[in-house]
């Protein structure tokens, strides 16, 4: 795990001061929010985990955009100024409309890193792991279309995959079995270079580097996501608050808590929301 700056103390109860919103289908987002405080260390976070919806990637795009525009307002009325998408799923079907609704809240979108991948890639095969829903989507295609240049770019759905982080399986043999199954075309394929498209797998990259071998990079984009949001939240020129961490979920609360202790070592309350 990366190294933290000390973390804020849990706020008691929902407020609407300045914030950065942060939400996800459930536990991935937790790698994106992890950079965010390592990036914005005094800045107030609030996070929603849609644990009883998740996980997305088999969802409907409509089901997935309803979910978004209703997470939206819940942090937007509880004082976000900044929103983090920290879903490439939700990224791929609903940032168009959330930036209908709302044209004055800056939206930080999470979509996998196309272009650094080809950059960085040697032999010009690069491969994403993603959920169906962002391998299926239009944006997904577009981006490719725009980046991807002569490059082979080798797309691997990984349903099951987000069902077992979810449950907290993030060393057990059935994952390894599903790993091992998952990267095998990526690994025929040839691929030296692997995104990970969707924010739950850097909770199980050293898993996923150990069946794709030391000879295949993996690369990540919650550090460009958190710069993003870093930028757009210095260019509000809020006044220092407080920092403080919010975290909810319309799951288990103490299930979350206790993610949240094991994967990235803070302890926090998380509350549960029913929206
Ligand atoms: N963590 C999400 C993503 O980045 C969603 C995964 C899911 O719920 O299927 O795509």
């Amino acid at each position: 795990m990366n190294s933290l700056a000390p973390l804020p103390t849990p706020s008691g109860s929902a407020s609407a001061s300045p914030c950065i919103g942060v939400f996800d289908s459930g536990v991935g987002g937790l790698t994106v929010l992890r950079e965010l405080h390592r990036v914005l260390p005094g800045v107030p976070l609030h996070y929603v985990a849609d644990s009883a919806n998740a996980p997305y990637g088999q969802r409907t795009p409509e089901f997935i955009i309803q979910r978004c525009l209703v997470l939206t307002e819940h942090l937007h009325q509880a004082g976000a100024q900044v929103l983090v998408l920290a879903c490439n799923t939700a990224t791929a079907h609903a940032i168009s409309a959330l930036r209908q609704r709302w044209p004055d809240l800056p939206i930080v979108g999470t979509e996998p890193g196309i272009k650094p991948a080809v950059a960085a890639s040697r032999n010009g095969r690069i491969g994403v792991m993603a959920t169906t829903s962002t391998i299926s989507s239009a944006r997904y295609r577009g981006l490719i279309e725009r980046h991807a240049g002569t490059a082979q770019v080798h797309s691997q759905a990984c349903p099951g995959l987000v069902d077992l982080i979810e449950t907290g399986e993030l060393d057990s043999p059935a994952l390894s079995r599903l790993l091992r199954e998952l990267c095998l075309p990526l690994q025929q394929a040839g691929v030296d270079t692997v995104l990970m498209g969707c924010t739950h797998y850097p909770l199980i990259q050293a898993q996923i580097q150990a069946v794709l071998g030391p000879q295949v990079q993996l690369l990540n984009i919650e550090t460009a996501v958190a710069q993003q949001a870093a930028r757009l939240w210095g260019e509000l020129k809020l006044p220092a608050t407080a920092a403080e961490m919010v975290l909810e979920t319309t799951g288990d609360a103490a299930a979350l808590s206790s993610f949240v202790q094991r994967a990235l070592g803070w302890q926090l309350q998380a509350r549960s929301l029913s929206i």
